[in-house]
């Protein structure tokens, strides 16, 4: 008796605890930017709790506190607070492993206003994940408060960390989760690995609240085509030799293919394991067929529905309950009947032998071992099982710029820009920053504000650029009205930066001063003239009769231009009375030529003449 329990305690501990399987751990990159010895990235085991920022980054500096080192207390005891000041680095608190839960230390540390935590292990082994505590705790309710990230580092760089902490040195690191995720495209496949069992305590609440408060994220996913999302059922065969005992028969149906542990471990009371198998298949079933009729988000509704409907301790946990469920959602229950068949028959369940069959992790994955598990990418999901920490890292699987939508609203932003603007870029005098809240973390963004687009590094400047870069906030440029006469030291043209205009000089961004021509002698350098600046200008004067020409700075006689002008005018009338004349005369003196020739010619048919040689020229005007 003692051994036929021990094994199913055992299937207990692989559903729910730490039996030996294939287990992978799900590392994120740990950068440690600050000091020079420590320089590298090191490896970290993301926490099975928090919130790890999937798809993000996160800068901190760590502190390793006096006492209270493993964290088991609470700091407000030591009156130690790690909240970050102003303008100063997150602090990742670093914590010994042991004497208390992960979950507490984490807990403690998030009161006492931390970032993020990194435990360092006790021991030299390959790294775990951090899980929450098995037991029914009576404060577990804590756990799903939890929000900060953590992570576990190997002892030997916990050491390294201490010991550089104690030189003095200040230890920068950077967390990173951009690649804790796969994000190939533009469609996120998961799975999530639940139950239908709602009496199993914490772990059976987390499961039902997820699906309850992840549904409409879930279904608008899945219905616009962003995700294919999966369900899956764990469960257990019996072994060959136990087939036949009660406890087989209490917890598995079709002959011990197919077991799940019983709801309260107690086989004499409430429902049965079996009972349970046939529920979860039952779910397994309803998504198929759904999915078979092209509305797969109905399993969302089926759970939930399920759960609230017929729950286990009102005795509801019946086929008749379900099957009003099912009806009620106008799913076909034919079908699901179908698909159940005989569970008292010694024959396969071709839905559970496939969820058997997907149980063992392949590639990258880990087998399934700890209920609930959510695989996102065929990476094993960590962290706490809530929308905005789920959502955060499903959006992080899709391949940069086209995550959905919902992955953008506020519901998953982190709120990083309201506090010191996130460390970015700002112009406060016109309410634009470049910091962007996004599920990703917060980016520094030079924006593009009213069609306008800014340059830069995002965190220490952007600079306005294009057409209409004057338009906003004259374009970050020095800009002054006085005495009626605006200047402006932005160009709106496709140039970039700020230029004083003439008459000013300066950096043209904070200022432009008025150049005094006057006394630089830049301009007005006549030896008879009387300066006076003015604001971006300057009035010039010649003394007595003497006029400024200010594109020569040279004064002239306001006589002597008067007659050169006269006489200009003079030369020209002159000039074209000289040219009227000279071509009067000309024409007269051909006239004559022409006369003389024509009266010669005539003259000559009747006397000779002495000069014959111009005559036969004429002869063709005579022959007409
Ligand atoms: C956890 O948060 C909930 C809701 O914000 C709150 O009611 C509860 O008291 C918190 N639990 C602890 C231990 O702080
Ligand atoms: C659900 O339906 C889709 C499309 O018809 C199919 O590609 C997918 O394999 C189905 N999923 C399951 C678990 O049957
Ligand atoms: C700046 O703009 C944001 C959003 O555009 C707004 O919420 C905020 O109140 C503005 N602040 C000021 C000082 O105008």
């Amino acid at each position: 008796m003692r051994e036929k329990l021990g094994f199913l305690v055992c299937v207990w501990f692989v559903l729910y605890g730490s039996c030996v399987a294939r287990f992978v751990v799900e590392k994120n990159s740990l950068k440690v930017t600050s000091p020079d010895s420590l320089k590298g990235v090191y490896e970290c085991a993301i926490g099975n709790f928090g919130v790890p920022q999937y798809g993000g980054t996160m800068v901190g500096t760590v502190m390793y506190p006096k006492s209270n080192q493993k964290a088991c207390k609470s700091f407000d005891d030591v009156d130690i607070s790690f909240k970050s000041k102003p303008g100063g680095l997150p602090i990742f608190l670093l914590a010994d492993r042991g004497d208390c839960y992960f979950t507490l230390k984490a807990w403690n540390a998030q009161n006492a206003g931390v970032a993020a935590i990194l435990v360092a292990d006790d021991r030299i082994e390959p790294l775990i994940t951090m899980d929450t505590p098995e037991e029914d705790d009576a404060r577990a309710d804590y756990l799903q408060n939890i929000t900060i990230p953590s992570a576990l580092i190997g002892k030997a760089f916990g050491d390294d960390i201490k010991k550089a902490l104690s030189r003095g040195d200040m230890v920068n690191i950077n967390l990173d989760w951009r690649e804790s995720l796969p994000h190939p495209d533009e469609r996120v496949e998961y799975e999530f690995w639940t139950n239908s069992n709602d009496e199993c305590g914490p772990k059976c609440d987390s499961q039902i609240d997820f699906v309850k408060n992840f549904k409409g994220a879930a279904q608008i996913l899945e219905q616009k085509g962003y995700t294919q999302f999966t369900p899956h059922y764990i469960t257990w065969y019996c072994p060959e030799a136990f087939k036949l005992s009660k406890q087989c028969k209490s917890q598995c149906i079709n002959y011990g293919r197919y077991c799940a542990p019983d709801p309260e471990q107690d086989f004499s009371r409430g429902y049965d394991g079996k009972d349970v198998v046939v529920q979860n298949l039952r779910q397994a079933c309803s998504f198929k067929v759904a999915n078979e009729s092209g509305k797969p988000w109905l399993w969302w509704d089926y759970v939930t529905d399920f759960a609230i409907r017929c729950p286990m301790k009102d005795k509801k946990y019946t086929k008749e309950c379900a099957d009003q469920v099912i009806q009620s959602l106008g799913i076909d229950l034919k079908a699901i009947d179908k698909c159940i068949g005989d569970t008292e028959a010694d024959v396969d369940n071709p839905v559970l032998k496939a969820e058997q069959e997907a149980q063992i992790g392949k590639g990258s994955r880990g087998d399934v071992t700890i209920l609930p598990t959510l695989v996102i990418n065929n990476r094993q999901y960590r962290g706490k099982l809530d929308r905005g920490a789920v959502l955060k890292a499903i959006c992080s699987g899709f391949q940069e710029t086209t995550e959905p939508a919902i992955c953008l609203t506020e519901g998953i932003e982190t709120n990083e820009c309201l506090e010191n603007n996130g460390g970015c870029w700002q112009d406060k005098s016109v309410n634009i920053t470049a910091c962007r809240d996004t599920f990703r973390g917060r980016v520094c963004e030079c924006p593009t504000v009213q069609g306008v687009k800014f340059f830069g590094d995002g965190y220490t400047h952007c600079e306005a650029s294009g057409a209409l870069r004057c338009e906003i906030n004259n374009g970050g440029c020095w800009r002054k009205t006085q005495d009626g006469k605006t200047y402006s030291a932005c160009i709106d043209d496709n140039t970039k930066g700020c230029k004083c205009p003439p008459g000013f000089k300066g950096d043209g961004v904070t200022s432009c001063e008025d150049i005094d021509e006057c006394k630089e002698k830049s301009a007005c350098k006549c030896p008879e003239c009387k300066c006076k600046n003015t604001w971006g200008s300057y009035d010039c004067s010649c003394n007595g009769n003497l006029l400024y020409m200010r594109e020569h700075d040279t004064c002239i006689s306001k006589e002597a231009s008067t007659e050169v002008s006269w006489s200009f005018i003079w030369v020209i009338i002159l000039g074209l009375a000289a040219t009227g004349l000279g071509g009067y005369a000309v024409y007269k003196y051909r006239i004559r030529r022409y006369m003389d020739s024509e009266i010669r010619a005539i003259m000559a048919q009747y006397m000779p003449l002495d000069s014959q040689g111009e005559v036969p020229s004429h002869v063709p005007h005579g022959g007409v």
